[in-house]
């Protein structure tokens, strides 16, 4: 195969769902409202239009996002589609009462990790859902369903792709419109990518499909290239590559936004983000955290500029 056959068989545009905010700002030590609220508004003016801003979360189990309500209220982003964790129907009620138009409900694609992370088994948590999409459906509010766990989990080691296409079925079933695959504890290689996706696109068309990728053991910018090659148009990233998972021990963060969007651009798909922009919203938050980017391509444009 040629190269420029390879090319044409990936996406002329990606959707960037920047889950910072959330999945970064939930396992890194507390940054004020204020902190939260500049760096969701930066990163719209990097041109980002899909954000997850917080999480509607028993403040006991992740006290990181109690102030989801105060900051949600505090954005004037009327161009950015606002997203928020909404775990079940006192969740879902909160975020629609501050106006978020998109829920996301998550469960896993193993029992231990769904035990650990929201203390329910797969099957209860699918019931508990049914309340959230009724409520959202009744809203005018669209949901998206993630699935925990697609390429190993901390608990249980390998997870059966088949696992993940049934509990990916029953999330579209329910009413999302797309599902986001989760490598929460980044340990997935290319082959692994490639041997989930033959088990899902057969059933699931690829326009249903989104890849959250961490990056612990730093293969989630090849497991990304993997699924673009399978047409997989939409990825989840988090600026300076915050974060990391409370319920999966030494789990680092997501994919770095500035690393999959160097990725594109090179690739020459469309994304719609300044990179610029973006790396200095990465930098803000982490001086708030008092530490660098782990984003390779953020710390060499920092590196490029003050050597100028
Ligand atoms: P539970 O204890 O089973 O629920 O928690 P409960 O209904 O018995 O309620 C217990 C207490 O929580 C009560 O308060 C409720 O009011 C309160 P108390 O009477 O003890 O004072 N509560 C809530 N408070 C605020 N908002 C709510 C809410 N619901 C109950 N919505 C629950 C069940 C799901 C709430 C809990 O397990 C929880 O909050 N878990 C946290 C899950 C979480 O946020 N995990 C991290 C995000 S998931 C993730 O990172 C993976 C992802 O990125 C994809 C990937 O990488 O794979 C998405
Ligand atoms: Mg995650």
């Amino acid at each position: 195969m040629s190269n420029t056959s390879l090319l044409n068989e990936l996406p002329t545009q990606v959707r960037i769902v920047e889950v910072g905010a959330r999945d970064g700002l939930q396992n890194e030590t507390a940054v004020t409202t204020q902190d939260k609220v500049t760096l969701i508004n930066s990163l719209a003016t990097a041109g980002i239009k899909d954000i997850e801003a917080g999480a509607f979360v028993s403040p006991k189990w992740v006290p990181q996002m109690a102030d989801s309500m105060d900051v949600i209220k505090a954005l004037d982003l009327p161009d950015v589609n606002l997203t928020a964790l909404t775990p079940n129907l006192k969740g879902a009620e909160a975020a629609h009462a501050v106006g978020i138009k998109e829920f996301a409900i998550f469960t896993a694609a193993s029992e231990a990790f769904c035990q650990k992370n929201i203390n329910c088994s797969i099957d209860e948590s699918i019931t508990r859902f049914g309340e959230v999409m009724a409520f959202a459906k009744s809203n005018n509010i669209r949901v998206r369903g993630y699935v925990s766990c697609v390429l190993g989990c901390p608990y249980e080691g390998e997870v059966d792709p088949i696992k993940v296409r049934e509990v990916s079925q029953k999330l579209l079933a329910l009413g999302c419109y797309e599902i986001s695959l989760g490598d929460t504890i980044g340990v997935g290689t290319a082959k692994h990518v490639d041997e989930l996706f033959d088990v899902l696109l057969p059933h699931i068309d690829k326009s249903h499909l989104a890849v959250h990728f961490h990056d612990t053991y730093g293969q989630a910018l090849t497991n990304i290239y993997t699924a673009l090659k399978r047409g997989i148009a939409t990825v989840d990233s988090a600026v300076a590559g915050l974060g990391g998972c409370p319920y999966a021990k030494g789990a680092s963060g997501n994919v770095a936004t500035e690393d999959v969007i160097y990725l594109l651009q090179g690739l020459g798909i469309e994304h719609g983000i300044d990179l610029e922009r973006l790396a200095s919203a990465g930098w803000s938050i982490c001086s708030a955290l008092n530490k660098q980017p782990v984003s390779k391509v953020s710390l060499a444009l920092k590196t490029q500029s003050t050597d100028q």
